[in-house]
């Protein structure tokens, strides 16, 4: 049974259920939890007078009281004068997935009253469902089912003291959005030879025949016939036929908002071919893609008033004697010469070809986002995506979007004097500027080919994935993006 959230007008006090989380501020004992106490015969007054918890920012105390709940989980929010949705979406997330670790099939959230004043109740149950999901995800499908298999969390209920219908709403939004995140994360963990270009093209018209999403997938004739030079030059080194991927949303009126994302199911590196150590990750190189879907399975379940149109340019960049070698020479789908100095610099190859596709829909914007440069975790590290475009206003809406989502950008300037580290001595433009700001230089390339709406990047190659399990998830793929085009689109649904 998949994971699944739900709001119960309930109280804390006497609520039957395995385990029973409470986020609370940093501090005493908030005074709403005082009925609880009382039917715990003061578990939460001990715990308190004791000090061994004070709800700081992470901290989390697991009692097990007499009552109706089989565990009381204290989970700290840090001061009330710094608490934002952020913070409570990360204590849900910790809580769900103590509760997965911890082998209860069912548990209950509550979020104190003091809590739900500061943040909103809409807010809260959206990022409340978002961060429960978030901590229960996990990946188990390719190991063989043990002997005696551990219960599976199947349910979190949402524990609503008040303002039931303020909940649902919110509830409403945060499980359609963490249903797109979960199908995201579901694809990134893949291995490349289930989760190859084909797959993703499949996945995409399943997604459309679900919601009723018109889905067009191009195959190798298709994006031949179309002249989509740059993408077909890195699918050309393997037998996997590549797919552009197009998806239209159609919710309302006006120029739509279109999504891109790289769909590179596999990065050797191509000629230029990466080192054994941990290439293994490469298969997250189509976190981008997966997130573009992720995407529009949230739209196809809260179907806001926008158009959305996603596109997705899907191939492995594969080493052989038929592979693309530097120094060759490509025509891209826009028209311009490319000089493809390294191999690995793939993803901005495929990229090239949508942003020049996406023309054609006169869109009120163009997002992209990919694991597109090494360089981006040098600069940002794990906390943040690059963003990078044309449009400050937009570059702005876009950081607000991450704020909100918690899926936080930071921008990357785009001079006009980093182009000259992408000029070509034979051809337009070349695909690699080296190592000098790497990311900005990626971002350059693809500036190339964006012509007559506003564009902005996202380089997800630091935040993809983890390498390290912590206290909200296990290691593995993080479904990034999928909360903030959410946000970004759901918040130009409300406007328009
Ligand atoms: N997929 C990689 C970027 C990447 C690196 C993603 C690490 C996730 C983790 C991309 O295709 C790539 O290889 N980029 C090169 C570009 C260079 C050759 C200009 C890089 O970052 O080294
Ligand atoms: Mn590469
Ligand atoms: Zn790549």
């Amino acid at each position: 049974m998949p994971f699944e959230t739900s709001i119960v007008a309930a109280a804390p006090a006497g609520f039957t259920t395995p385990l029973l989380a409470i986020a609370v501020p940093q501090g005493e004992m908030p005074a709403s939890l005082g009925a609880l106490d009382k039917s715990t015969e003061g578990a939460l007054t001990r715990i308190y007078a004791s000090k061994d918890f004070n709800g700081k920012v992470d901290e989390s105390v697991l009692l097990h009281p007499s009552g109706p709940a089989a565990r009381l989980l204290l989970i700290g929010l840090g001061k009330v004068a710094d608490l934002n949705p952020r913070r409570l979406r990360r204590a849900a997330a910790s809580a769900s997935k103590r509760a997965r670790v911890l082998g209860v099939t069912s548990a209950a959230f509550h979020p104190a009253p003091e809590v739900v004043t500061v943040v909103g109740a809409s807010v809260a149950a959206q990022v409340i469902a978002e961060g429960l999901s978030f901590g229960a995800w996990h990946f188990a499908e390719m190991k063989r089912p043990p002997e005696d298999p551990k219960p599976v969390l199947d349910n979190f209920q949402i524990l609503a003291a008040a303002d039931k219908a303020e909940f649902d709403k919110g509830h409403r939004i945060g499980a359609a959005i963490a249903a797109g995140q979960t199908l995201t994360r579901g694809l990134q963990v893949l291995p490349s030879n289930v989760c190859t270009p084909t797959y993703l093209g499949n996945r995409a018209e399943e997604i459309g025949k679900r919601h009723g999403i018109g889905v067009t997938v191009m195959d190798l004739a298709a994006i031949t016939r179309e002249g989509m030079g740059a993408l077909l030059c890195v699918s050309q080194g393997g037998p996997e036929e590549p797919r552009f991927i197009i998806l239209e949303y159609k919710g309302g009126s006006g120029a739509p908002v279109v999504l891109v994302g790289k769909g590179v199911t596999f990065d050797t590196g191509g000629i230029s071919i990466k080192p054994a150590q941990n290439m293994e990750e490469m298969k997250y190189d189509m976190s981008g893609a997966a997130a573009v879907l992720g995407t529009f399975e949230m739209l196809g379940r809260l179907k806001p008033k926008i158009n959305v149109i996603g596109l997705i340019p899907s191939t492995e960049n594969m080493p052989s004697g038929t592979a693309i070698k530097p120094g060759d020479v490509v025509k891209s789908h826009f028209g311009k010469t490319i000089e493809i100095i390294n191999t690995d610099a793939e993803g901005r190859l495929i990229l090239c070809d949508a942003l020049s596709w996406a023309r054609r829909y006169q869109p009120s914007c163009v997002l992209d986002t990919a694991t597109l440069t090494g360089a981006v975790v040098i600069a940002l590290g794990h906390m943040a995506s690059g963003v990078l475009g044309t449009d400050e206003g937009l570059i702005a809406e876009v950081q607000a979007a991450g704020e909100r989502s918690g899926e936080r950008v930071w921008p990357l300037p785009l001079w006009d004097e980093y182009r000259d580290l992408i000029k070509s001595d034979i051809a337009d433009v070349k695909n690699s500027g080296g190592r000098p700001a790497g990311t900005i230089t990626g971002a350059w390339f693809l500036k190339e080919f964006v012509e007559g709406y506003p564009w902005v990047h996202l380089d997800i190659a630091g935040t993809a994935y983890t390498e390290r399990e912590d206290s909200t998830m296990v290691k593995g793929p993080t479904g990034v993006m999928v909360r903030l085009f959410s946000e970004f689109l759901l918040t130009r649904a409300s406007k328009a």
